[in-house]
């Protein structure tokens, strides 16, 4: 029997267990359908060489250490078992989106929620949603480094102190407008980092940033295009800053290393403390609802230090 497919346009398996409210889930790997490991193939064969030339070396040696398999979509629990020896960190298989806190608390936890569809075969550049090439290829080689794995928790403190914050806040008004500022704020810095960032090394500057490592076309842009901004990393701007999720990105940040990205975190959270973000710029990122009351919801039975 052919398998019926886990593509991220179609997978009767993700709506059934969405439709039951499920988030974590198993990954049915039985259900992937040969086009589905045709696409992992080409998605592969064709950014490989990219990564040579314009990745980190620790996201090469990452797809080195976790053998990422050229050939067929990976089985979480064998990407597992060469992640946790190294970093403590495991790719957890999600059903889709994961409302904000939900997803920073997983972080802090040293999980990372992993989205086990894969694009369609006939549009493997462009894809709005994450799917298993973004989150295993583009993402899970990082965490195999400490120091980045360190980094990805310290934003799930931050997040368990702006949910502890916020709660705090007795006016409602003025509680939904600082939340909704700061998480727009935590958003554009996981954008211009985690996502899209750019770091200094001795070859030179390479891409740590998963939606770049993951994009065959991106990952050359942003580093030969003349049209490219790349300044170095400023909190100032960074958080203040206005990103769109559609289009090449024309303005990215440098970092100088993991110990740079990580002091700029903890620097993210003393300047939420000092009400820094309370009032950033408009603009996008839109922050939603679910991700607001993911805020709101959080830790409500075990308070924050209990
Ligand atoms: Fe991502």
């Amino acid at each position: 029997m052919t398998a019926i497919g886990l593509t991220t346009t179609q997978a009767p398996f993700i709506e059934e267990v969405r439709g039951r409210g499920e988030i974590y889930i198993r990954q049915p790997y039985e259900l992937y359908s040969e086009e589905n490991q045709e696409t992992w193939r080409r998605l592969y064969a064709r950014i490989r060489p990219r990564w040579e030339k314009f990745a980190h070396p620790k996201f090469m040696e990452g797809v080195q250490n976790l053998a990422l398999d050229p050939h067929n979509v990976p089985h979480l629990d064998d990407i597992n078992k060469f992640l946790q020896p190294l970093s403590n960190f495991r790719a957890k298989a999600v059903s889709g989106y994961v409302p904000a806190y939900v997803f920073f608390e997983c972080l802090k936890n040293r999980e990372f929620p992993t989205t086990i569809t894969i694009r369609a075969g006939d549009s493997l550049d462009y894809l709005p949603e994450p799917d298993i090439f973004h989150d295993v290829a583009g993402h899970v080689p990082m965490h195999t480094d400490r120091r980045f794995a360190d980094v990805l928790v310290r934003f799930g403190e931050v997040a368990e102190l702006v949910a502890e914050m916020a709660q705090g806040i007795k006016d409602e008004h003025e509680r939904m407008r600082r939340l909704d500022s700061i998480l727009k704020g935590m958003a554009r810095f996981f954008w211009f980092t985690v996502e899209f960032g750019l770091m200094n090394t001795p070859q030179g500057v390479r891409v740590y940033g998963s939606g770049l490592l993951s994009s065959y076309g991106e990952i050359a842009h942003v580093l030969e295009s003349p049209e490219v901004q790349r300044y170095p990393f400023q909190l100032e701007w960074v958080v203040n800053q206005y990103f769109e999720i559609h289009h090449y990105q024309p303005l990215v940040y440098i970092v100088d290393g993991f110990e740079h990205l990580y002091d700029e975190v903890a620097r993210l959270e003393a300047w939420i403390k000092d009400g820094k973000l309370d009032n950033l710029s408009p603009g996008e990122p839109s922050v939603s609802e679910a991700d607001l009351s993911s805020f709101l919801e959080a830790k409500k039975d075990h308070p924050v230090g209990a």
